[in-house]
């Protein structure tokens, strides 16, 4: 009797132990489901605003991805211990130039396994789905759908920073994507409602996105030959660019409606780099995919900057012009669009696809769109890292990263 009951207690015990071994994966954390929940966009006031997703609306009935299910592991974030420090620490350094230190508490929190490519593949799925609304074609399954006029991320006339809320069953976990578009800089009449896209040039670009003699500045900053005055430049941006405000809201907003979520941020192009800052701001797990270099416009911003920001992961790819930061000179196809996009360095990690060399395509500003992303780099594994035994390449920190080289930024008041 005795015998028998250890032995079945033995057989069970090693058919487990067994299936594990044939079956690895067995053993990995089930990947976390998660459910669109709501749309949030920015009204002509400059608030942000939430719609509700019902599971009866026409987006869930019709849509082939009501469901996303994502890998997570474990991940090292820094997040100040204070909010408060944090925002006294920027307006003293914006106003008085000093540095003041804050302490930044190391937690580990569970973030987008970004090492899988299925996770990765989705939350480019769910961020290509913010330029979207529920029901409308598009929605992926992209399909046919999409061609070279597909919207890349700086739509001059869109209605500013948009995008969706998805969220896990228990609300334990929220992944928050955001669409960005200049005119998110627009609030509503205001000192900037004419500046429309010249405001990316003013947060992306060395000086004031002075090209040439031909172009329009967008601050009074240039000082002759390459000269660029910083207090002129930062005074500017501050006034004027409503961009990390409507960001630093959003995440406001979404911790209120979520005190108790895990939040991760996701993004594409103008949306990854705001997503980023958000990221290093409030410590949240995030993958920015085709974002300009947002590392200049952190510091123009006087954001404090955490111990560490390897949270924040980028996805680009080589031939895209403005993750690139070569979306400048007076005849590119940026530039023609009244575009300078000069920054190139990324915070935190960069996986970094070497599409030119490795699949020899051209540079060119329609390989930036999502869809591009979803279609080519991300539907396979990528070969040159199948060769390492990964199928994404490797996130590495982009050291040695030189911004803005030919320009001497300083001290130049206005004669
Ligand atoms: C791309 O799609 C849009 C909207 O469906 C359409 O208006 C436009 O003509 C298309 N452009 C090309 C080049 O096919
Ligand atoms: C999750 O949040 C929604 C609000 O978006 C709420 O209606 C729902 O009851 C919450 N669910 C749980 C399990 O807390
Ligand atoms: C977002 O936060 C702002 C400021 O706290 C508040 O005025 C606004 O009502 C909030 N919006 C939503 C949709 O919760
Ligand atoms: C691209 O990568 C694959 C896999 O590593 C390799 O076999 C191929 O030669 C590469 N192509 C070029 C043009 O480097």
């Amino acid at each position: 009797m005795l015998l028998s009951t250890v032995t079945s207690w033995l057989a069970i015990f090693l058919a487990a132990s067994l299936r594990n071994e044939q079956h690895p994966s067995a053993a990995l954390p089930a990947p976390l489901q998660f459910e669109l929940r709501h749309l949030h966009a920015v009204s002509s006031d400059a608030q942000v605003v939430f719609k509700d997703v019902q599971r009866s609306d026409a987006l869930s009935a019709t849509s082939e991805l009501s469901s996303y299910a994502l890998r997570s592991r474990r991940i090292k974030t820094r997040r100040p211990s204070s909010p408060d420090a944090f925002d006294r620490a920027r307006v003293r350094s914006m106003r008085f130039r000093e540095t003041e230190a804050i302490d930044w508490d190391e937690i580990e929190v569970e973030g987008p396994d970004t090492e899988d490519r299925e996770t990765l593949l989705l939350l480019a799925k769910m961020t290509n789905n913010a330029y979207l609304s529920p029901g409308e074609q598009g929605w992926y399954e992209l399909g046919e759908q999409w061609n070279v006029s597909y919207p890349f991320g700086w739509e001059p006339d869109d209605d500013g920073f948009r995008g969706h809320v998805f969220a896990t069953p228990d609300n334990s976990t929220i992944v928050l994507s955001i669409k960005g578009t200049s005119a998110a800089f627009i609030g509503g009449g205001g000192p900037t409602a004419k500046k429309d896209k010249f405001n990316d040039n003013l947060l992306f670009s060395c000086c004031c996105a002075r090209v040439d003699w031909t172009w329009t500045t967008v601050c009074g900053c240039y000082r002759g030959g390459w000269k660029c005055d910083q207090d002129c430049l930062e005074e500017a941006l501050i006034e004027e660019s409503l961009f990390y405000t409507i960001g630093t809201n959003l995440y406001n907003n979404l911790t209120y409606l979520y005190p108790e979520a895990n939040i991760w941020m996701t993004g594409h192009s103008l949306g990854g780099a705001l997503a980023s800052l958000l990221g290093v701001t409030f410590g949240t797990p995030t993958l920015a995919i085709e974002s300009p270099g947002e590392k200049m416009a952190a510091a123009r911003l006087h954001l404090p900057s955490p111990p560490s920001d390897q949270h924040i992961t980028h996805l680009y790819h080589t031939a895209d012009p403005i993750a690139m930061g070569t979306c400048n000179g007076v005849l590119s196809s940026c530039a023609l669009g009244g575009y300078a996009m000069e920054s190139k360095c990324h915070l935190g990690k960069s996986i970094i696809y070497d599409t030119v060399s490795n699949l020899s395509w051209a540079v060119d500003i329609r390989t930036h769109t999502i869809v591009n992303v979803i279609e080519k780099l991300l539907a396979e594994p990528w070969p040159p890292s199948v060769d390492e035994g990964r199928e994404v390449p490797e996130a590495v920190a982009e050291e040695d990263c030189v911004e803005c080289f030919s320009w001497d930024f300083g001290d130049y008041p206005a004669k």
